[in-house]
């Protein structure tokens, strides 16, 4: 239990805990190569999977999955988790990706580095988000290092950097009140003065478009490219979209209708992680669902059911259940499912509904897809940036590493038509 202590208290939910103010390195930190190794962990996981007694039917009626996840899906999930599912396995797959941490403030930062074999490579530090990892960009990792061609012919190939974001999987837990633009000044020490990367180009979705689209607007000189399928901005609803005139085409309406059941039906999490509306509190499903392997299914498992296509799990998606619960495996084994909830709260203004135009000249590409639970019509994210190309996909959703990574491959090799 000593890493978990260790992340409570950078949390600050044990007493006594002064936090040092983020300071910049003095010197080049130290990159060491890392290995994926939760084995001793995976027993205590199994047993809790293995003695956790869900009902024998639902409380009132199976109302579907308006109420959120079903007890029948739960438990088709958790018996899978036992019978055909094995982290080793996992573990071994993961392996075969070069990881490194560094010390970056303070915290320890996970980040998985492949390079390409072209010396004209373009650095790509790919973002994720919450319930999500790395592990949301492993399937497109090895495609994106290879010599490929833009849609008009051009020549591209990425050196990729896939970190871990503070709070999650093998990165520290940050301070208290550490925001986006604190993760973002990190990702770019990360890249410019731990990797040696003069300039860069990065994908962000969720949390990770947030901190994205931070690095866009405040790294200008390295930041040389960003595409994002997700923005800090509120979308907007039917009503402000009129006011703006601004129009739908039916793939953009049906988006924009996802958009409004999020924000009608599916915020609840939302409400819960963050302390925006002072009625909710972070700690107490962090630390409810800290231990609990079944829990923590339900609440992220969730989640990607509902964000995804509902085809997922067919082609193109690879989202299949299995996935699923190398994700929440994922959580529960590296202890990080508190420090991942408590970043709403740390970020009451992470969403804003002032949009405004990123200070720079950079070109930014925007991916939206079906299913997705945020929606911004091009003329939209147009207003936070420089937009030289938006790309809309009648399949896949929240998770496009996962649930359409052809289409997401596709429109990041489109950053080489605009990179200089
Ligand atoms: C993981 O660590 C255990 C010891 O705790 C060791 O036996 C095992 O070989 C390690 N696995 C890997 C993949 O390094
Ligand atoms: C990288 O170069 C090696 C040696 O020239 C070659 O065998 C390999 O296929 C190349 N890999 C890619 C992804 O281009
Ligand atoms: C965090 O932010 C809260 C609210 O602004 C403030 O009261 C508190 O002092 C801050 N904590 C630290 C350690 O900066
Ligand atoms: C929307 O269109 C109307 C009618 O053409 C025009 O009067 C109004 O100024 C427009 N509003 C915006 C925000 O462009
Ligand atoms: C939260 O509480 C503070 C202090 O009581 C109050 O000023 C603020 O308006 C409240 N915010 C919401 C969203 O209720
Ligand atoms: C997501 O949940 C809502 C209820 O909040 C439901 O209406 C909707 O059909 C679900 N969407 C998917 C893709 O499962
Ligand atoms: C970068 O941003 C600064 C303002 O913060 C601005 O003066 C400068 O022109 C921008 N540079 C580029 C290349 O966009």
């Amino acid at each position: 239990m000593r890493v978990s202590l260790a992340k409570l208290f950078a949390l600050g939910v044990l007493a006594g805990s002064s936090q040092a103010s983020p300071v910049q390195p003095q010197h080049t930190p130290q990159v060491h190569p890392f290995t994926v190794n939760l084995s001793s962990r995976v027993p205590r996981m199994l047993e809790q999977i293995r003695s956790t007694q869900l009902l024998s039917q639902p409380v009132y009626i199976d109302t579907g999955n308006a109420n959120g996840i079903t007890l029948h899906d739960l438990k088709s999930f958790q018996k899978q988790w036992l019978t055909a599912f094995n982290w080793e396995s996992e573990q071994k797959e993961i392996n075969k990706f070069k990881h490194y941490t560094t010390l970056i403030e303070g915290l320890t930062i996970h980040f998985v580095h492949e390079k390409s074999n072209a010396t004209d490579a373009i650095p790509l530090v790919l973002l994720h988000g919450w319930p999500g990892s790395f592990l949301e960009f492993i399937p497109i990792i090895e495609e994106l290092t290879k010599q490929a061609t833009t849609a008009s012919g051009k020549k591209v190939s990425f050196d990729v950097i896939v970190p871990s974001l503070p709070g999650f999987a093998f990165s520290s837990a940050p301070p208290v009140n550490w925001t986006f633009p604190d993760s973002a000044r990190l990702i770019n020490t990360l890249v410019t003065q731990v990797l040696h990367y003069d300039t860069y180009a990065l994908f962000g979705t969720d949390i990770g478009g947030g901190i994205g689209w931070e690095l866009y607007d405040q790294y200008n000189t390295t930041v040389r490219a960003a595409h994002l399928a997700f923005l800090p901005f509120l979308p907007l609803n039917s009503a402000q979209l009129d006011a703006q005139n601004i129009t739908l085409n039916s793939l953009e309406a049906f988006e924009e209708s996802v958009t409004t059941e999020w924000s009608t039906t599916g915020e609840g999490y939302f409400l819960e992680h963050t302390t925006k509306s002072n009625t909710t509190k972070p700690n107490t499903i962090g630390l409810a669902l800290q231990d609990n392997a079944v829990g923590q299914l339900a609440w992220i498992g969730e989640k990607f059911l509902n964000w995804s296509d509902p085809s997922a799990g067919s082609a193109p998606s690879i989202l299949t259940h299995h996935e699923i619960l190398r994700h929440v495996s994922l959580y529960y084994l590296t202890e990080s499912f508190a420090s991942s909830v408590v970043i709403y709260a740390q970020n009451p203004q992470g969403f804003s509904s002032a949009y405004r135009k990123a200070r720079t000249d950079a070109p930014l590409l925007f991916s939206a897809f079906k299913y997705n639970v945020g929606f911004w019509p091009p003329a939209l994210v147009a207003q936070t940036g420089n937009l030289v190309l938006y790309n809309n996909h009648n399949f896949g959703g929240h998770f496009p590493g996962l649930d359409n990574p052809p289409a997401l491959l596709g429109d990041l090799r489109e950053i080489g038509n605009y990179w200089k």
